[in-house]
């Protein structure tokens, strides 16, 4: 049985997985106006894959007969500086759902919850990745240093992203 604190709090981190998710439509939605195609996709896949974050965390709660709430998603920015500019916003929001996961463990920690600080650190060592990941394109990024030709690479490279469903390891 998961404490009334912590089910609240998995409620809440479910509806951020799903807020998530419609950023990276916004920011889709932005690179796909601005002509960067294969930024577009890129965030595109990363909408997929935080909806995947939510079904998984929404499986849990059924599992665990949580009873479900739904909070609205708000509404999200699709305005952006450049290029350099998403993927800045898009690190700074993967931290903010890093630290949001951590307190989330440190919760569980303290409930002595052993199964949903399992769930949890699954969650954990994905945003290890997904963060190295913004990272890396953000360095790219700044190397080209606004040389037309140089994004034009990156954009490429980015079209080249495919989904892959990490939540069914
Ligand atoms: Fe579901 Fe990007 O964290």
């Amino acid at each position: 049985m998961i404490s009334k604190e912590l089910q609240d709090s998995l409620i809440q981190q479910l509806n951020k997985e799903y807020q998530s998710a419609y950023i990276y439509l916004g920011m889709s939605a932005y690179c796909s106006k601005e002509g960067f195609n294969g930024a577009a996709n890129w965030f595109l896949i990363q909408y997929q894959e935080e909806v995947t974050h939510g079904m998984k965390l929404f499986k849990y709660l059924e599992d665990q007969n949580v009873d479900i709430k739904l909070p609205l998603i708000q509404e999200v920015e699709v305005r952006f500086n450049s290029l350099l500019d998403v993927f800045q916003k898009s690190l700074e929001h993967e931290q903010t759902m890093t630290k949001n996961l951590n307190d989330l463990s440190d919760l569980a920690m303290k409930d002595k919850d052993h199964a949903t600080y399992n769930l949890l650190q699954w969650y954990v060592t994905e945003q290890v990745e997904e963060e190295a990941t913004v990272s890396g394109i953000i360095d790219h990024i700044k190397l080209v240093d606004g040389n037309g030709y140089g994004l034009y690479t990156i954009d490429k490279e980015l079209s080249s992203r495919v989904f892959v469903d990490s939540t069914a390891n």
